[in-house]
């Protein structure tokens, strides 16, 4: 039997994964959708077939009467506390868009509530099913190249920001270098000490937030990576998973394109580039995500990028913006004691 799901928000990003992803995903079926907008609403309730009694403008309503077992969050961002919070507190299972939240209290609070109930909340961190980066993490395991010394990682885009995003405190950090910043975690399977960084602004960009960031992330065993990320950069664009140089003690291993199409590649000692076979996962980005959402819930278990896991990344985008206004180094572990 599939779980009974409700999605609340169906703009671009919501709409499009509701269509490609949780129609086609065979753990979860509709009992409900949700957005302020009544003509988005209609919009999706014909798309996704849903029946127009399934359809809430206030999702308060939908989780009291729809009959759900779990909601997906894919509202606009400065939502998420507020609707994660109703649905936790009715009984619910969550998984919820990045960013999770944007303050880490408001995070922490989200997480004991779960723990409390005994109810999954899981935070939508798609690149960790992504095969480009599986298959970047597993070329950084197999040490071919000997062991890594230091990263260089990249991404640069011209992004048309959305209302709420040129309202947001930390564009960039929250809504995109937060992919690139949980991908650092995820690729050495380590956390980040320390972070010394800068955030910046164009005059004249119309975003009230930042756009631009560089930073110096040090993983707890000492490796630097270097990082520079903006959503405001005519020209070349990056693929969404960022350029990636991990230097290793005999070469380098890049996620890029080398000249054989976007993929991971490794770069011996004599300078000879070869492109290696992506991983293939079973069910890739969100259909991941959902297949793990599902089986967390099914099996009583902790889901991977759960709400308690997401908290370090979001200390670390903390810790970025702080050493930006300081000046100083700042250690995300502080933002959780
Ligand atoms: N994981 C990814 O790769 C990825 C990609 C794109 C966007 N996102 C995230 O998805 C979320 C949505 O992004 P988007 O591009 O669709 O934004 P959007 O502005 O296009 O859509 C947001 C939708 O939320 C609705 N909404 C706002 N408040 C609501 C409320 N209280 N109740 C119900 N509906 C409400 C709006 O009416 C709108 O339809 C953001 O958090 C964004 O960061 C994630």
């Amino acid at each position: 039997m599939p779980l009974q799901l409700i999605q609340v928000g169906l703009g671009a990003h919501g709409l499009g994964v509701a269509q490609s992803d949780v129609l086609m995903a065979q753990d979860f079926t509709f009992c409900g959708i949700v957005d302020i907008d009544e003509s988005r609403l209609r919009q999706a309730s014909q798309l996704l077939q849903v029946e127009p009694a399934q359809c809430y403008t206030d999702y308060k309503t939908a989780f009291t009467q729809g009959g759900a077992d779990a909601v997906y969050i894919t509202a606009a961002s400065p939502f998420h506390y507020d609707i994660c919070k109703c649905a936790l507190e009715e009984n619910l299972h969550v998984l919820v868009e990045k960013p999770f939240v944007t303050e880490i209290d408001q995070g922490k609070e989200l997480v004991a509530i779960a723990k409390r109930k005994g109810l999954k909340l899981m935070v939508d961190q798609n690149y960790r099913w992504v095969k480009s980066v599986l298959t970047l993490k597993r070329e950084i395991g197999r040490q071919a190249l000997g062991e890594p010394m230091f990263v260089d990682a990249k991404f640069f885009y011209s992004h048309e920001g959305k209302p709420y995003q040129r309202q947001m405190q930390d564009y960039m950090l929250f809504e995109m270098g937060i992919h690139h910043i949980d991908m650092m975690r995820f690729l050495f399977d380590e956390n980040i000490h320390t972070v010394r960084g800068r955030t910046w602004n164009t005059p004249g960009s119309g975003y009230l937030g930042d756009p631009h960031v560089y930073a110096v992330y040090e993983l707890d065993g000492g490796m630097p990576i270097f990082y520079i990320g903006s959503l405001l950069t005519q020209g070349l664009s990056s693929p969404w998973e960022g350029q990636w140089r991990v230097q290793c003690t005999k070469g380098s291993i890049h996620l890029d394109d080398l000249g054989a199409g976007y993929g991971v590649y490794l770069v011996n000692e004599v300078q000879e580039a070869a492109k290696v076979d992506d991983v293939i996962p079973k069910h890739e980005s969100i259909r991941g995500v959902l297949a793990e959402f599902a089986d967390a819930i099914l099996h009583d278990r902790a889901p991977l990028s759960s709400g308690e896991d997401n908290l370090l990344t979001l200390a670390a985008l903390n810790a970025t913006s702080d050493s930006s206004r300081d000046g100083k180094a700042c250690c995300p572990m502080d933002y959780l004691q």
